[in-house]
């Protein structure tokens, strides 16, 4: 594989086609809304700049990265010539299934087409290809460059050897990959939603203000983030999309997403991305201070 296409290019995809690009491939990076494109390759100039910066890459790996990143708003030019699809497009399943309808037809019948999904079925999405074979999720964690895991989900009908394909691929990209079954929430999600929205339950029952609640983890159980801003970090709307598919996945009472998230994505506080969540963002991540009403 050398030849790969991102689909969005919102947190996670610029992660993502940052990563390809430094190991070398060549990455197309699509997105419906080009002023996102443009977002994202100022993000991977700078998350780049930091990495010289501290030493970690040169200034000619820097170079040489961007310039494997083509940017892209033709769904089917970006992808016609790749070996691999990774779809990092907003958390939503009538889009996921209507992008791996349109991608079956436009890719390679050898591409390889993965999700980065949160939570979504990946049997369900494969289901709409006729390569249910050759679809599997691959699952990053935010931020891409920096973070180890890659959660590679096997939907029912993905073969072992695009399975394998994908546990390689990750490796090359200095990941450590984990292979797990498809059921909603895979293992990350599946408890790790749990417990932020028991944080956001803690704090809209009034147990304890948000400095307090995140303090607790972090000290208490060496969490290196606490709860509340780590939400914020992900986006308030996708744990939020994912709490969903948790509770209709399984029927369970016990994934009902908390009342204060449900309003607080509702008015537009969707944590770093919007400038507020649980916390207030406007001088940047590193001094962000309590927002929420409940604290
Ligand atoms: N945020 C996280 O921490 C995190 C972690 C792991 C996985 N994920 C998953 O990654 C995916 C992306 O999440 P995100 O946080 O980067 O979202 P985001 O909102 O930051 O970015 C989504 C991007 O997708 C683009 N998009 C929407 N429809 C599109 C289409 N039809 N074609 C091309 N681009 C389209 C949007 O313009 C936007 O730029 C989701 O499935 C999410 O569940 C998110």
């Amino acid at each position: 594989m050398k030849n790969i296409a991102v689909i969005g290019s919102g947190t996670m995809g610029n992660g993502i086609a940052h990563t390809f690009a430094q190991f070398g491939y060549q990455v197309n990076l699509i997105d419906i809304n080009i002023d996102a494109l443009g977002r994202a390759i100022a993000t991977i100039t700078k998350n780049l700049e930091r990495q010289v910066a501290k030493g970690a890459i040169t200034e000619e790996l820097k170079a040489q990265t961007l310039s494997n990143i083509t940017t892209h708003t033709n769904l089917q030019s970006g992808v016609e010539d790749v070996d691999l699809i990774v779809e990092a497009a907003t958390e939503n399943i009538e889009l996921k299934l209507k992008i791996f309808k349109d991608l079956d037809q436009f890719a390679k019948p050898e591409a390889i087409l993965a999700s980065n999904t949160s939570s979504i079925s990946i049997t369900q999405i494969a289901a709409v290809t006729n390569r249910g074979d050759k679809v599997i999720g691959m699952h990053f964690m935010n931020p891409v460059p920096v973070m180890k895991l890659v959660e590679v989900i096997r939907g029912y009908a993905t073969s072992n050897e695009t399975t394998q394909s994908v546990m390689e691929l990750s490796q090359k990209l200095d990941k450590m990959p984990v292979e797990v079954n498809d059921y909603p929430g895979f293992v990350a999600n599946r408890i790790l939603m749990p417990m932020i929205n028991e944080a956001i339950y803690t704090l809209y029952e009034g147990v304890a203000g948000v400095q307090e609640i995140d303090t607790v983890m972090k000290l208490g159980m060496a969490h290196p983030m606490g709860p509340l801003q780590l939400a914020d970090f992900i986006g308030l709307d996708v744990c939020l999309a994912i709490l969903n598919v948790l509770y209709q996945g399984f029927g369970n009472p016990k994934y009902a997403p908390c009342p204060l998230l449900v309003n607080m994505v509702t008015a537009g506080k969707k944590g770093i991305k919007s400038g507020e969540g649980f916390y207030d963002y406007s001088n940047g991540p590193k001094d962000a201070k309590v927002a929420s009403k409940f604290a």
